[in-house]
This record gives structure tokens, C-alpha cells and sequence, in this order.
């Protein structure tokens, strides 16, 4: 398949095809990656900018080796010491740093939007700058989503992933939907590949409208829970998410005790699951909050780091497919 997106902004709207394209490429990476030299002159000349407002460790890091892997330039933009102190606009930013002759700008804003409102200015100018969101706000994180599919593809099918795998699988995504980007992102891409899709959490956390994506998305299903068990009962995944206190106006929750007693994923309640079952978390995590420390570090259990090691060629084939493009524009 040809690939022809310009920017990511978010994977609602991505289709099977698109999915597959990446996570072909992303294996193809990974062999780079393991190979002695882990470096392609892939995107040889081509700079990337990665403009993060908000603060990051994995994503921002991520990026920067995936960029350097393909022998990329790469620039970090830090706000806290630019001019946007001195009141500079983020258009304005993202312009200087077209002027240095960016050809791709990675993203990160707590407003929901800004990486898309770069898109359409850089469009606007005819810049043939790509735009990759890598977290806006409670919108979108669609890096994280593929991350998280190449994760669980490459454990049903090391040499081959592809969405279809997921088809009919049971996916419980736990705890604080309501502020994850995250979630919506894995809730497009794991219904786009066919998996039932089980959202769990307080209901401050998961409100009912949440069901509504259902119709939006492309064929999985999509079912809201308040108990931990029903979500639970046989499922192949569970991917636990961060309480992101950062975002919450008001008082949503009990105390963090009471929240890990009911909703908190232990070594015990995963007996209520498949009894192959692997647990993801994006991070950060809260330790013995969402998920216990012990679960968190249990090899048998946890798909935590692999899922960083896999952002690594997921995100060196994003860059490499928005790239091309991009250069050739
Ligand atoms: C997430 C984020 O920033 O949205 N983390 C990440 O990128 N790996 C989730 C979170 O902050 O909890």
C-alpha cells in the first residue's frame, strides 16, 4: 500500500490498511534496531522538531532516538527556557523552527487541537511539513495506540503483526478514562482491528457517553463497566491506566486506598482472567495504585517494557512514512 498522510493527529479515522502498512514497517525497524549498527541514513538531512509543551519522559525520548536511528537531525524545543516566556505565540514557534527548515514537528500540548491548528497553518503556507501528535490534551495520543497494537500483535505473531490478530479478542482498558488520551486513541485502534473493547473504572472516570465511539468506530465492540470483575472475566488483555490528577477540577475519587481496593489490578484479580493474559500500562505509573508494584515487575505478567522498547520502531516508521512524503513534496 502507498502511504498518503501527511499528518497524525489522531487514529480515528485511520483504516485496516493503514495499521498494517505500519506495523510491517515498524517490524522492519525492529530489525534495524536489533541489528549491530541500528542505524539507517533513512531520513539522511531531514530535521525533526520535537516541540513539547507539556512535560514527557518516554514519548519525548522516543522520538529523539527514533529520529537519530534513522539518521535524522532532531531539534528539542524546551519551553521553559524559549522566547515563549517572552510572549511568542506556539504558531509563531512552530514558524522560526520552519524557517530552520524542519521537516517534521512532533508535538506534545496540554490543549486539545494545537497540534492539528500547526497542521492546517503549515498546510495553509504549502510547507510539506508533517505534523505528529504526540499527545493533546485529553484528545489523542495515536503514537501510544500504535505502540500499544505493535505491542500485542508481535506477541501473537512475532513476525508478522497485523491488526487482524486482535479480531475477537477481549481488551479491558482500567481506571481513569476520562482524562486519557490514551484510552481514546487504543479504544479507535483496538475496535479497528476487531477486538471487544471493555472500558472499567468509577463512574466519574467513565462516564456513560463514552459508549457513543462505538458508533464511530469500525467494527469492535465497546462495553462500559463500573465493576472490576465483568470487564475482567476472560479477558486476553488488560491495560491499566495512570490516575491523572494533573487534569482532575474536582474531587472525582475516594481516597487512593479505596480506589486501588476496587479498581486497582493485583496478581489476585487476574485469576478472574484468561489465564494467558498480559497487562500494559502507558506510564507513568502510580505505583500500588492502578496496578501493585509486584504485578508492574512480574515478567510473566507485564508488557510494560516492552511497550517502550516497541515505541522505538513505531516511531521510527511514523517518522519514516511522514518523512518521505514530506521530502518528496
Ligand atoms: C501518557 C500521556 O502522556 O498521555 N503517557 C505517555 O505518553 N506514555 C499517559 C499518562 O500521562 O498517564
Amino acid at each position: 500500500m502507498t502511504w498518503t498522510r501527511h499528518h497524525v493527529l489522531g487514529l480515528k479515522d485511520w483504516t485496516p490498511e493503514e495499521y498494517d502498512t505500519l506495523l510491517q514497517t515498524a517490524s522492519s525497524f525492529r530489525e534495524v534496531l536489533s541489528s549491530r549498527t541500528k542505524k539507517v541514513p533513512a531520513l539522511q538531512g531531514v530535521v525533526v522538531t520535537n516541540l513539547f509543551f507539556e512535560p514527557s519522559t518516554r514519548t519525548r525520548s522516543s522520538f529523539e532516538l527514533a529520529a537519530k536511528r534513522l539518521s535524522a537531525d532532531i531539534l528539542n524545543f524546551s519551553p521553559g527556557t524559549s522566547s515563549l516566556t517572552k510572549g511568542e505565540t506556539i504558531l509563531d514557534t512552530a514558524k522560526t523552527y520552519l524557517a530552520m527548515g524542519t521537516n517534521l514537528m512532533v508535538i506534545r500540548h496540554k490543549q486539545a487541537g494545537v497540534p492539528q491548528a500547526i497542521a492546517l497553518e503549515m498546510d495553509r503556507l504549502n510547507t510539506g511539513v508533517g505534523i505528529l501528535n504526540a499527545g493533546d490534551g485529553q484528545h489523542e495520543h495515536p503514537s501510544q495506540g500504535l505502540l500499544d497494537l505493535f505491542t500485542l500483535c508481535c506477541l501473537l505473531d512475532f513476525d508478522h503483526p497485523r491488526s487482524g490478530l486482535l479480531k475477537g479478542k477481549k481488551i479491558a482498558i482500567v481506571g481513569d478514562i476520562l482524562h486519557s488520551r490514551v484510552a481514546r486513541s487504543n479504544i479507535w485502534s483496538l475496535t479497528a482491528a476487531g477486538a471487544t473493547v471493555h472500558l472499567v473504572g468509577p463512574p466519574t472516570l467513565v462516564p456513560e457517553w463514552f459508549k457513543g465511539m462505538e458508533k464511530e468506530s469500525h467494527q469492535g465492540k465497546l462495553f462500559l463497566h463500573w465493576d472490576l470483575k465483568p470487564a475482567l472475566e476472560k479477558a486476553d488483555f488488560v491495560m491499566t491506566l495512570r490516575l491523572q490528577k494533573e487534569r482532575m477540577t474536582d474531587y472525582l475519587l475516594p481516597s487512593l486506598r479505596e480506589y486501588h481496593q476496587q479498581y486497582g489490578i493485583t496478581h489476585r484479580r487476574l485469576a478472574w482472567c484468561h489465564p494467558h493474559v498480559k497487562i500494559l500500562h502507558p506510564g507513568p505509573v502510580n505505583r500500588g495504585v492502578e496496578i501493585s508494584s509486584e504485578l508492574m515487575d512480574d515478567p510473566d505478567f507485564s508488557l510494560i517494557q516492552q511497550q517502550v522498547t516497541s515505541g522505538i520502531a513505531v516511531r521510527m516508521a511514523l517518522l519514516f512514512l511522514i518523512g518521505t512524503l514530506s521530502i518528496n513534496n
